[in-house]
């Protein structure tokens, strides 16, 4: 059995609390509520005794319905309703109801803080494949103007929500529902551009006849993503795949900017937050585009 990972900071109430590759177990702590996934269809019963005196309750979903299922109430309060965490002085509304994810991926913590870092009042920011807007807010509570992209309008909603939890004015940034490719294209044509990108898609994605794969299309992806940032501006490129190897990734972003007739002036490797050790399945390159 593994410790508990300590909470990161006292301006984060989310992380990755407990975690066991091995045996296939993952607990993320959302403000003191347990969100358990397994590898097996069984509850682990030794989380009860660890989780006493930490949470306040414990839900749990085997991993492989993640997707399509609520996580069912196996210890402590039932969880009714959406509820706030905090993620480096950030706040974001988290529902157990909701399918496919809560609210936020949290092996991405330290990516978020980074991007808020990179952004400022005199910076546009577009976050593509954005899910709730995460990097979005990070950015905005820098200062910076967002442009938001998702397939899913209530993702994009949520997104919204987010922003008025962190008291910013949703009006004030731009939200765009739809294909991410398509509309890095529309804004290429319209001569938009922006001093930074988050590029996060899922492994797959189809969008109508349109298809994309983080191992064989990452290339063109980053390459028209660099088509629209500023000399000295950046991207954040991830890729969230076990089987893409790190220097492939490398070597797809490099030749997809490079295609575009850009250079990179630096590109580096960020990591996961520490509490995820061991499970480094999250590739994440900070890209300075010349
Ligand atoms: C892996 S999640 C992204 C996580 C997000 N970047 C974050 O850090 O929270 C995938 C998201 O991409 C969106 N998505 C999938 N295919 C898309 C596409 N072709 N264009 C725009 N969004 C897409 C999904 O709706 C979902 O919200």
């Amino acid at each position: 059995m593994n410790a508990l990972s300590p909470q990161p900071d006292p301006e984060t109430t989310a992380w990755r609390i407990y975690h066991d590759a091995k045996a296939g177990v993952w607990v993320d702590h959302f403000n003191g509520r347990w969100l358990v996934q397994t590898q097996a269809g069984r509850f682990p019963d030794f989380l009860k005794g660890l989780a006493s005196g930490v949470a306040t309750s414990i839900y749990w979903r085997p991993r492989d319905k993640a997707a399509s299922t609520a996580p069912e109430r196996v210890w402590g309060e039932e969880v009714t309703e959406r509820f706030q965490v905090k993620e480096n002085g950030g706040s974001f509304w988290i529902d157990f109801g909701a399918g496919y994810s809560s609210g936020i991926f949290l092996d991405q913590r330290l990516n978020r803080r980074r991007v808020g870092e990179e952004s400022g009042p005199d910076r546009r920011i577009l976050n593509t494949f954005a899910y709730t807007g995460g990097f979005s807010v990070m950015a905005a509570r820098a200062g910076a103007t967002t442009t938001t992209a998702d397939l899913s309008k209530t993702y994009l909603n949520w997104t919204w929500d987010n922003f008025a939890a962190n008291g910013l004015d949703a009006d004030a940034h731009f939200g765009v529902k739809g294909d991410a490719i398509e509309w890095m294209q529309a804004f290429a044509k319209k001569g938009r551009t922006f001093h930074g990108i988050v590029l996060d898609p899922p492994t797959f994605s189809r969008n109508g006849k349109n298809t994309f794969r983080t191992d064989s299309d990452y290339a063109g992806l980053a390459g028209l993503a660099a088509s629209l940032v500023e000399p000295g501006g950046w991207l954040l490129c991830c890729a969230n795949t076990h089987h893409l190897h790190p220097k492939q990734f490398e070597k797809d972003v490099i030749s997809g900017i490079k295609q575009k007739g850009k250079s990179v002036n630096s590109i580096d490797f960020l990591t996961m937050p520490p509490e995820f050790h061991g499970d480094d399945y999250l590739k994440s390159l900070w890209v300075v585009v010349g």
